[in-house]
């Protein structure tokens, strides 16, 4: 009989592919997959009795802005507890890295942390800094165009010199041949908003040689949405690249019901181009507190504020009300500040969740001390409520998107499939009690549901909690692959 370190006997084995299920035994023998089988005969260190629960690929959160918290808060529990075992840090075009700050990070680069968090000059000194940290999960990144404006413009308001985009390009270069995933933008902030489509797309040049992607927070979500789709398919394209737009939402209330409109873009641009999105499964955004999202029809909740921390938690409209100002002049005087927009319809964000294109992205806010619920609850939420509850798709699909789809389509080598030979990035759960418990009044729980996590076959969590150990690593791109 052969050893292992871990046998998991009869789980319902959902592979990442969108394949029906199978019971089956899979042993672990250090970071890998060693076997997959019936009745597997392995003398295991531990085994685990699965009794017919479900056994997939760890999930990769495809969105995140966790770059400072894989190093700074390593145990990443807001991730793991849902099964989490991979994060693409760098989204919305910034990043903690390669950064040097002159003064504080502009916005939204203070969602990462304030300016003592930002030490990672080089994309080198990131990757070193996560592999010291040994975070709990494994970390891919992405480089964001506004932390590259800002390492080499003296003021965001404007568009960057050809001689700014060939430096900004050259640190993109470097950090693609250090491993990272790709480009982001998110040129709806103000910081990048004076980007031309010319500056962006310029910039993006080394990505195809590299064999890397363009993800993008676009330039609007409202009502010129369709065109900021076209600006994301125009930079991609011209570039040779693949391109996944990020959150995709019809935001704002005069734009709701368009998801259908916004589907058939993206479809008709994948007829030719490889393009894809992600979605988080709630129908509130979060970002900044940003005064041209402020609408008196919306619901707009406070998360946090530099000079009133005290309005932490109350809606914009109660602020207003104690100052006796406009929900503007409120916004005015929170600033810098953070927020919850409730401005997405529950029905477009269904439909977008369920097209085949789409991935899972939390999109949570670490340093949010009362951040979108989105951060804890977005795997069990997709799991439970959306596809167990409301059958909104089936759990094999939800699980593809979670798993394969993003690991082909970011490069993520030997990850996102149970395969022999495959990194035990695994989770295993009940899918009769996932859920999701986290939400906008108590947003800070564990889901319930997930009953063991490993990642890079380090037994890392249970239904008790982190174990304390640790097996998460930087991950460097590998070969995308994208199947329209
Ligand atoms: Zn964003
Ligand atoms: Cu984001």
């Amino acid at each position: 009989m052969q050893n292992c370190d871990t046998l998991i006997r009869n789980a319902s084995l959902l592979d990442g592919t969108g394949a029906p299920p199978q019971i089956v035994d899979l042993a672990i023998c250090g970071d890998r997959i060693e076997a997959i089988g019936h009745a597997l005969d392995y003398n295991a260190a531990i085994t685990v009795e699965a009794q017919g629960r479900s056994l997939s690929p760890g999930f990769i959160d495809v969105h995140t802005h966790d770059d400072t918290s894989v190093i700074d808060a390593p145990a990443m529990l807001p991730k793991l507890s849902q099964g989490v075992t991979t994060v693409i840090v760098g989204n919305c075009g910034i990043s903690a890295s390669p950064v040097h700050l002159r003064g504080d990070p502009p916005d939204p680069m203070n969602l990462l942390g304030d300016a003592s968090a930002f030490r990672y000059p080089t994309f080198a000194a990131y990757v070193a800094a996560v592999n010291d940290a040994r975070p709990s999960v494994n970390v891919g990144a992405l480089i964001g165009h506004t932390s590259l404006r800002n390492n080499h413009m003296d003021r965001l308001d404007r568009v960057a010199t050809d001689s700014e985009i060939t430096a900004m390009r050259a640190q993109l270069q470097e950090a693609l041949d250090g491993g990272a995933l790709g480009l982001s933008s998110g040129l709806a902030y103000l910081s990048a908003n004076s980007a031309t489509t010319e500056e962006v797309l310029t910039l993006a040049q080394p990505l195809s040689l590299a064999g890397a992607v363009y993800t993008t927070h676009m330039r609007t979500e409202t009502e010129a949405i369709l065109d900021a789709m076209q600006e994301s398919f125009t930079i991609a394209r011209a570039n040779h690249v693949p391109v996944i737009i990020s959150h995709l939402k019809c935001a704002g209330i005069a734009n709701w019901g368009r998801s259908a409109e916004v589907l058939e873009a993206l479809d008709t641009a994948r007829a030719s181009q490889p393009a894809g999105c992600d979605c988080y499964p709630y129908a509130a955004g979060s970002s900044t507190l940003d005064l041209r999202q402020v609408d008196e029809r919306v619901a707009i909740a406070i998360t946090w504020s530099t000079p009133h921390p005290e309005m932490a938690g109350q809606t914009l409209a109660q602020i207003a009300s104690t100052w006796n100002l406009s929900q503007l002049d409120a916004a005015r005087r929170l600033q810098p500040a953070g927020a919850i927009y409730h401005s997405i319809s529950e029905a477009d964000m269904r439909r977008i969740l369920s097209h085949p294109a789409t991935m899972i992205g939390s999109d949570g806010l670490p340093n949010d001390p009362r951040p979108h619920p989105r951060l804890w609850g977005t795997f069990p939420r997709v799991l439970g409520r959306y596809s167990r509850e409301e059958k909104l798709l089936t759990l094999p699909e939800a699980i593809h998107k979670m798993t394969q789809m993003p690991a082909q389509r970011f490069g993520i080598a030997q990850r996102g499939l149970i395969r022999e030979g495959f990194f035990a990035d695994l989770v295993l759960f009940d899918p009769d009690t996932i859920l999701d418990l986290a939400t906008f009044e108590d947003p800070v729980q564990a889901s319930t549901g997930i009953e063991s996590v490993w990642v890079n076959g380090v037994p890392s969590y249970t239904k008790e909690g982190a174990t304390g150990q640790r097996g998460g690593r930087f991950i460097p791109r590998g070969r995308t692959a994208w199947i329209q």
